[in-house]
């Protein structure tokens, strides 16, 4: 009886529904969406796995179009998973990591595959490759809060991190030295991309300064970067004792440990890169009152300088850009406190903290260098 009914009611389904050519279209692209947002970890996972293998930089070392046997041949794989390669080449050729070249002059020659700019960017020897930002990123200790992001939302957890690990990001990162390996190669990666542009259209920003200080410093990338290129600049990063601990300063760079909710050391500019969409709204303030009173410690004038994103809202916006800052700010949901901003929402936070102005500089794809003045 039970079975009647429900296939009855299954009919009942079909008979409105799926016969209606034009519904069944709808229903059919409804579950191609579904079906495309199911599996879209897969876009990561081929590519943390072509990265693991090396493919980027065996194409790279090959010199020219490399043809599928050429690159199983100098892949380190198991000869039984050779014809796989193909399939997984497919999938990155298709999201735009590798593109496909004939390999000679004449037409039946064969076609090779070549880098993309996306993949020249991943080869290991870049000095600005973004390979340590996607294994820190794709490692499980990053993936695996993401499992509890339902649970987290009925708990009172303050991170999925915590619900996953028992505590927060940053209590991981000091227990667990392999965490903070990777998160420090990361960011300095990322330190290294940014200062480039920075320092070559940013100059002004720091031009005139005496003194720095870059708090959530890291391992020091990007105070190197400025002490480097203005070396009338006193720099200090600031950064958690366990991070700073054995790191060597230099002429005019210095590490300093402790934390930047009890005091930030005196400088006529606090530098924070990637860190204020660690924090949530109060926790921000805090930290910016403590930059304001590092300012006026100085008897300089003095500002802030944030490098962080701005989220746009405008409708015009490509879509890639703006899912990009809607994923950034999942993870920083995801991982801590923190969240991405939009202008308004910067605006109250230094209004809250007490400054008076700021001003925004786009910079490099989806980052700003905002300029905040006491
Ligand atoms: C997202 S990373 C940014 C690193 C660096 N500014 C960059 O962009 O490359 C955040 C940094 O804040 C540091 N941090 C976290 N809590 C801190 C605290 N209470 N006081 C000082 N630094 C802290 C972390 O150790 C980490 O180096």
């Amino acid at each position: 009886m039970e079975k009647l009914r429900s296939f009855k009611s299954f009919r009942h389904l079909t008979n409105t529904d799926l016969v209606n050519e034009e519904t069944g279209t709808e229903l059919l692209e409804a579950q191609a969406h579904i079906w495309n947002h199911i599996l879209t970890f897969i876009n990561s996972m081929s590519l943390k796995c072509a990265i693991q293998l090396g493919i980027p930089d065996t194409i790279h070392n090959h010199g020219k179009p490399m043809t599928i046997s050429q690159l199983v041949a100098a892949l380190p794989i198991h000869q039984k998973k050779a014809s796989c390669v193909y399939r997984l080449m497919r999938i990155l050729v298709h999201s735009g990591f590798f593109a496909l070249q004939k390999v000679g002059e004449t037409d039946d020659e064969q076609e090779g595959y070549v880098l993309t700019d996306a993949s020249k960017l991943l080869l290991k020897d870049n000095p600005l490759s973004v390979t340590p930002f996607l294994l820190a990123m794709l490692d499980p200790v990053m993936t695996k809060p993401w499992n509890f992001l339902s649970t987290w939302f009925q708990n009172e957890d303050p991170t999925p991190f915590d619900t996953a690990n028992g505590m927060t990001f940053w209590d991981y990162g000091s227990h667990e030295p392999k965490l903070a390996r990777f998160f420090n190669d990361a960011m300095a990666s990322d330190a290294r991309l940014v200062m480039t542009v920075v320092i070559d259209k940013c100059k002004g920003v720091f031009e005139g300064l005496e003194s720095l200080v870059d708090v959530g410093g890291g391992t020091g990338t990007v105070a190197k970067a400025i002490a480097t290129a203005f070396p009338q600049i006193e720099c200090t990063v600031f950064d958690l004792p366990h991070v700073v601990a054995d790191l060597q300063g230099g002429d005019n760079l210095k590490f300093v440990g402790g934390d930047m909710f009890d005091a930030v050391p005196p400088a006529e500019a606090v530098l924070l890169k990637w860190i204020l969409h660690d924090w949530n709204d109060e926790e921000s303030v805090k930290i910016l009152k403590k930059c304001k009173e590092a300012i006026s410690k100085s008897n300089k004038k003095g500002k802030v300088i944030i490098i962080d994103m701005k989220v746009e809202n405008d409708k015009d916006e490509d879509d890639e850009s703006y899912e990009t800052q809607l994923f950034f700010d999942m993870l920083m949901m995801a991982l801590v406190t923190g969240r991405e901003r939009n202008e308004k929402e910067w605006a109250k936070l230094f209004e809250d903290a007490g400054f008076s102005d700021y001003k925004i500089t786009p910079i490099l794809g989806l980052r700003s260098l905002i300029e905040v003045y006491p």
